[in-house]
C-alpha cells in the first residue's frame, strides 16, 4: 500500500527537478563547488604534482635510482622501518599518503612545511625543518617507487 504512495511522490519531485523556470536555486550551485574540490584536492599537498598514475609491476630500473638516491640523500634522517631518526621512518607512508602529496613533500618542501597542515603536523613532531634536496620531480617519483617497494609491492 504505501509504495503506491511513494512512487508517483517521487515522480512528481522528479519532474520538479527539470523545472526549467527555477534559476539559481541551491543545485544548480552544488556541482559547480565539487568540481572545485576536485581540482583544488588538499590531500595531494602543494606543488607542481598534480596527478601520479601508479603502474603495477613496479618499475625495477626506478626502484634501482630510487635506492641510490635514498642513500646518498635521504639515509641520514629517515629510516625505512617505522621508527623516526630525525624525520620519520619511511614504512607504510604509501598506504598513508597520496603519491601526489610524497612528491610534493620531496620537490617542493619549503612551501608544503609553510602551508601545509599534514607537513605541519610533522614539524611539530620533528622539531626540525626538513632541507631542500634539489629533487627534479623524475627524482622524486624514482624515490616514490622505492618507497612502494619498500611496502611491498611488486
Ligand atoms: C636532514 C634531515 C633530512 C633529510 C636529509 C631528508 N629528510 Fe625528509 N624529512 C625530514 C624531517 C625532519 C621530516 C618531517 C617534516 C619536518 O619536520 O620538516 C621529513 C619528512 C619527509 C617526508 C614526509 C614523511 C611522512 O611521514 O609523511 C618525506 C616523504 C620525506 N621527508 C622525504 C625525503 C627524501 C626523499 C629525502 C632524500 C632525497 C629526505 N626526505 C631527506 C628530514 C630529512
Amino acid at each position: 500500500m504505501k509504495k503506491s504512495v511513494i512512487i508517483p511522490a517521487l515522480l512528481i519531485g522528479a519532474f520538479a527537478a527539470c523545472a526549467p523556470e527555477k534559476p539559481n536555486t541551491e543545485s544548480e550551485v552544488k556541482p559547480e563547488k565539487s568540481a572545485v574540490e576536485a581540482v583544488i584536492d588538499p590531500t595531494k599537498g602543494i606543488g607542481q604534482v598534480k596527478n601520479v598514475t601508479l603502474e603495477s609491476p613496479l618499475d625495477q630500473a626506478r626502484v634501482k635510482r630510487g635506492i641510490a638516491i635514498y642513500e646518498m640523500k635521504c639515509q641520514s634522517c629517515h629510516k625505512l622501518d617505522e621508527t623516526r631518526l630525525v624525520g620519520p621512518g619511511w614504512k607504510e607512508i604509501t598506504k598513508k599518503r597520496k603519491p601526489e602529496w610524497i612528491m610534493n613533500m620531496i620537490t617542493n618542501v619549503d612551501m608544503m612545511l609553510d602551508q601545509d597542515p599534514e607537513a605541519q603536523k610533522l614539524l611539530e613532531l620533528c622539531l626540525m625543518r626538513m632541507p631542500n634536496q634539489n629533487m627534479s620531480i623524475g627524482d622524486a617519483r624514482d624515490v616514490l617507487e622505492y618507497m612502494r617497494s619498500n611496502d611491498g609491492e611488486k
